[in-house]
This record gives structure tokens, sequence and C-alpha cells, in this order.
């Protein structure tokens, strides 16, 4: 076949006498196939997107394109191509999932072709598109409906008849240059901490004050209540207090440049995370490849890059400290708890209590994670039957944090099969929308981690079933995932912006949706590579995280920040906002085409405003529907990122020039003036 087209086409330019007009086949693989955007690992060029050979229901292909879902291929084609063909479906590499796809061909934006959703098994579907006149082609994946999980889809033998050319530019319309708008911290003292913090009484306190400016620094509380105590060279607050109350407090912090001081609200009650959590979580860059010595080791970075200046304080190891299910672990001796019930810690955490220890004592919180079923997901002993030795476990070796997954609680919803938690695989995730069987494992946690002699935020991970933010409460739960893991693809960020504003309305001091984590910064365990998040889209990221009131955790190495990302991490404007002590969720007010207009209000009447450009063309408007976002009379707009106030305008009359980056933000505050 391959034999045949080479000899035509000399056939064709031998006859014409004219190369400009002579037809050619151009195959897809031919082309830069670098540029694609895809929702896991990099595009096959003639392989699976996991680098075998392509197979579609048996069938398999020598030629084309190896991708996942959500993929996408833009290809300038200048009306110099006839027609296209190829042969998609699911890679057959896939195993007991359920994956699903659907393969779209859009030419000059409108879609001329699509295959219907295919799952795995399905033959190879043919394409055969003319694309007469058509100037820019997209080839577009999308995630089937069902997620973009385990979608491994082929475009095989794809093909393109074209005249006159013999090769198509591919291209990536967002830039991909990074830009730094945050200001370098002054050397002045400057606190960062929210206004507001939450702690049960007789529950050890632990603050330490975020502040940004040269060091030696030293600190000073006045009004602290009675039981705590300030460390005035590092600014951490200990103690405990016994009483019910709120304590109006002034931080200050002294250098010998300045001082500054802020009032911070300690109300001492039933509620904690009055504001969202901030932190480090190991799942996103170390996986299972976790150990003590790297938690170690990015708590010691988060101090070192200021992070913890701007108020990041949580360490939170993710799964994958317990024994796993493999038995892999040298140190593993046939069981995964003592004879109580107690959990025990693989060989890579020796000591849980020193490890926290060295936390606290840098004032530093620390989470831990587990799953209410046999297993974790990643196959690690999970709580199931031993959710008060587990508990107890946490709050002994020190931890202030627990995040609680569901993956194999599924297998067990009807009672643990024949007495034998061998038989419950690791991901069974059926039930979790069950209101009478989904929430019962939450709330034992819940009331368990309640009873413990110090206070441990608690965090529900199963992906928003049952619409969580509905019952999350009542589980004594602070936070809870919305949806289902994030990746740092530009597809799974803005699918999960867009799910948010149905939870809004159940944020508030004390109970958080979490979007997942931060993807920015070098991530990927096994994998370490920069986010694939092109610089505008981690502005655009951060900047909703930060107005949906999201808790904030990064989940990159912490040893390897860029100087782009310590900029996105470290504005502490953008921060502000999103541990306002109203504590309420910012949703979309107004959408123009694909531009979405969140607004959050403040404590101090203000309202935060991020106008989110979701399309792949640059905004360019003068924005006049103030009164649509509730904003009126006269306003002091001031520029987030880069910190500065940039326009005064009477709303009711005036307009604001709005000039949005393809896939980037423009994240404001707007203050009422007289
Ligand atoms: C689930 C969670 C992830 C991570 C892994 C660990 O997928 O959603 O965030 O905790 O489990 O196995």
């Amino acid at each position: 076949m391959l034999k045949n087209t080479i000899f035509l086409t000399v056939l064709v330019l031998l006859f014409s006498g004219n190369f400009s007009k002579a037809q050619s086949i151009i195959w897809l693989d031919q082309l830069d196939l670098s540029v694609a955007t895809q929702g896991h690992g990099k595009p096959g060029i003639n392989t699976s997107v996991d680098g075998k050979k392509m197979t579609i229901a048996g069938e398999t292909f020598d030629r084309g394109f190896g991708t996942h879902a959500e993929s996408s291929l833009l290809i300038k084609l200048n009306g110099k191509a006839k027609h296209f063909s190829a042969w998609v479906g699911i890679d057959d590499e896939i195993t007991g999932h359920t994956p699903a796809v659907e393969f779209e061909i859009y030419g000059d934006n409108k879609k001329i072709w699509s295959s219907g959703v295919m799952r795995l098994g399905d033959k190879a579907r043919p394409v055969s598109v003319s694309l007469q006149g058509i100037n820019q082609l997209e080839l577009v994946v999308t995630d089937g409906g069902n997620g973009p999980y385990y979608d491994h889809a082929n475009w095989a033998n794809a093909r393109f008849e074209a005249v006159g050319v013999s090769t198509f530019e591919t291209f990536n319309p967002i830039a991909s240059t990074p830009y730094i708008l945050t200001p370098k911290p002054a050397v002045t003292p400057r606190i960062n901490s929210a206004s507001v913090y939450g702690v049960r009484p007789g529950s050890p306190f632990l603050f330490r004050i975020p502040a940004t400016g040269e060091r030696p620094m030293t600190f000073s509380v006045k009004n602290l209540p009675k039981g705590l105590a300030v460390d005035t060279k590092t600014g951490i607050i200990t103690g405990k207090i016994a009483e019910k109350g709120t304590y109006e407090v002034i931080l200050s912090a002294k250098n010998a440049k300045g001082s500054a001081s802020k009032k911070l609200r300690i109300v001492c009650g039933d509620k904690i995370a009055l504001t969202p959590t901030m932190g480090w979580n190991s799942w996103n860059c170390f996986g299972h490849e976790v150990s003590a010595e790297k938690v170690k080791r990015a708590a010691d970075a988060l101090i070192k890059t200021g992070l913890v200046n701007h108020g990041w304080n949580y360490i939170n190891i993710d799964d994958s400290w317990q024994y796993n299910r493999d038995g892999k672990d040298t140190s593993f001796k046939g069981k995964m708890r003592d004879e109580n019930g107690y959990i025990l810690t693989n060989s890579k955490f020796p000591d849980m209590k020193g490890l926290t220890d060295y936390m606290h004592s840098n004032g530093l919180k620390a989470g831990i994670y587990s799953s209410p079923g046999p297993w974790t997901c990643g196959g690690c002993a999970g709580s199931y039957g031993y959710e008060k030795q587990d508990a107890e476990s946490y709050a002994k070796w020190g931890f202030d944090y627990l995040k609680y997954d569901w993956c194999s609680y599924g297998g067990v919803i009807d009672g643990l099969p024949d007495n034998d938690p061998n038989k419950v695989p690791s991901l069974a995730f059926q039930g979790g929308a069950d209101l009478d069987k989904g929430v019962k494992p939450f709330k034992v946690m819940g009331d368990l981690l309640k009873k413990q002699s110090r206070d441990i935020v608690y965090n529900l991970c199963q992906y928003g079933m049952g619409d969580v933010w509905k019952w999350g409460d009542d589980a004594d739960a602070q936070s809870w995932r919305t949806t289902n893991d994030i990746t740092d693809t530009w597809a799974s960020v803005k699918s999960i912006a867009l799910a948010q504003d149905k939870a809004a309305p159940y944020a508030k001091p004390g109970n958080w949706n979490d979007p997942d984590m931060l993807v920015v910064g070098v991530v990927g365990w096994g994998n370490a590579h920069q986010s694939r998040l092109k610089p505008d889209e981690q502005y655009l990221h951060i900047s909703l995280w930060s107005i949906f009131s999201a808790p904030l955790l990064i989940g990159c190495d912490l040893e390897k920040l860029d100087d782009f990302t310590i900029n996105l991490l470290t504005n502490d404007e953008v921060i502000a906002v999103n541990q306002d002590a109203l504590g309420k969720q910012g949703v979309c007010q107004q959408t123009i085409g694909e531009l979405k207009i969140y607004v959050k209000e403040l404590e101090d009447g203000g309202k935060a405003v991020a106008f989110a450009n979701f399309g792949r063309e640059k905004v360019n408007m003068s924005y006049k529907d103030f009164q649509k976002l509730g904003i009126t009379e006269h306003q002091t707009v001031r520029d987030l990122w880069r910190q500065k106030n940039i326009a005064k305008i009477n709303t009711s009359n005036q307009s604001l020039a709005l000039e949005i980056p393809a896939h980037g933000v423009a994240y404001y505050k707007f203050t009422g003036t007289k």
C-alpha cells in the first residue's frame, strides 16, 4: 500500500511537471506531534501512548498517533489538504478498566466528524473526511463522558491527501514563555496570616506567624489568652486554651528595617480550619516512593524557600506509609498490624512521632492518609475494622490532618466477603453515592477523630459522590474532594474548575470544597516533569483555586522550585483572597463566550473578581456589566497578581479595559471608594 502511494505520488509529480500542484500523501505521524495536549503521557509516534504497537480490538497498526483523552492536536492546512483518513479506537493495552472516548474532528472550529462514544474492545472505526477549503484542523479525543481515565486512544494509519505541500505545521495556540508577576517581598516585615484561627478547647495550639521581611526578626503578641506563649525568635505560638471563647490578639514582627502588626481572632470552640488548609502533599511528586526522609526534606524546603512565611504550613503524607499488599517491603513480616490491631508503618517510616515532632518544632503541621476500606487506592493497609485504633494512632503520633479516601470501601459496603480482606480489590468504587451506606464510613472516622485529644483536620476524598458537600459537615469533615483526581493538563484543570459552582453554597469557615491539589512545579512520580500547564494556565489555576476558597495543597517537589512556581505560590494578595475570614466561595456570575467571571465577597466589603478566559483566543474588551457582578458606584480596581491599583472607575458609566491571554486570567479586587 505504502509502496503504491509513493509510486503514485512520483507519477503525479512527473506528469504534472508542476510541483506546486502535486498531490502527495502526508502521514499524521510525520508531523510534529509534540505540541499536542493530552491527559496523560507523551504523544506516541507510531505507538500507543504507552509506547507499544498500536492494537485495536486485536488488529495491529504500524503507523499513527497514540494519545490519551483529553487530547487535542491543531494542524495548519491552509487549504492544502483534500482528504483525511484513519482508523480510530481504544488501544488494547488497557485491561481491567472501562475506558470510553469519542474521537472528533474540527475544521475551522466546526465539528466535521465524530466517531461516537467508543469503548475498549470496539473494532477500529474508519475515518474519511473531505478537507476541501479547510485552513485549520483539530483532532480531538474527548473522555467519552466518563472521565479521562485509562483512555488510551489511537489515530491509526492516519494520513492526509495534500496538494502542493510535503508537510503541515502543527501548533499550540497557548503562549509558553513564563513571566513573573508577583513582586518580591519587601525587606520590612509583613505579616501574612489569615485574620482568624480556630482551635478546640484543651487541644494543643500551634501557630507559626507567617511573616516576610529580612531576618533576624523578633515577634510578639498582645493579649494572648491564658495558656499560650510565643517564641519571640521564631514566632511560633504554642500552648493550650482551656476555655471556649474568642480572643482578639495583635501579632507583631520587627526587624532592622521596620515593624508590622496584624490582628488575629483566635476562636476557641468546636470549629477548626476556619480558613482553607495550606500546605504540601506527597502524592503527586513522590507517590509510592514517599519516605520519612523525603517528607522531612519537604518540610525543610517549605522553610528554606520562604513558603512558610506566606502561610504554607501543612506537610501531608499521602498513601504508602503503611505496608502494601504486594508484600515487597523487606521489613514486612507478614502482618500489617500488631496483635491489638494497631497499624504498623513500613520501613520508610521508622518513627512517626519523631517525624511529627520535627514538623511541630518548626511550627508546621503534619498530615496522614488512609481509606475506610481494607485497602487504600494504592493497595496499602486501609482502616476497615480498625478505625478506632487508627484514629488513636494518628493522635498518638501527633498528626494534625487526615485525608480519608474511598477506593476499596466499595468492596465492603455490604460487608467483608468471607471475612477475607484479600478478596477485596484495592479499587472498588461502587456504592459511594448511596447515602444510606456511602456516608457511614466517613461518620465513623469523623466521630473518632473528634474524640482524640488533638485537633485533626478531616478531609474526605471520595471524589464528590452523593454530593458530599451536602453532608460532609455532618460527618465532622472540614473539607471534601468534589471531583476525581487532578492531573497537570489543561483539560483536567478546566473540567474540575467548571464543576465547582454547584458545591459553592456549602463552603463556609470550617467547611471547604476541595478541587484537589495544585498541579504546578515539578510533578509526576516515576516521571518527574514540569507541570504541562502553560504559564497562563497556571495563573488561571492558582487564581481560581484562590477564589474558590479551596484548600491549597502544593503537589510538587519543593526541592525543585523554580522562580516561576515560587512566584505563583507566594503572592500574598492572591493568598489573602483564599484565606479571607468570611469564608465565601467565589462563583461564576457571568459568562461571555468562553470568558467566565467569578466573584467572591470578602470580609472587608471588597470583591475579588477573576476574569477567566477558557478560550483559545485572547480576550480584548471594554467591560461594563458591573451590576451583573454586584459591583456598583465608585471602585478602586487592584490587580492582585501585580499588587498594583490599576484604575479608579465609576462603574455606573465607565468601563474597564480587559486584556486576557488565551487560557489566562485577570485577577482583580474591587474596593468601593467615595
Ligand atoms: C486516590 C486519591 C489521590 C491519592 C491516591 C493514593 O487516587 O484521589 O489523591 O491519595 O488515591 O493512592
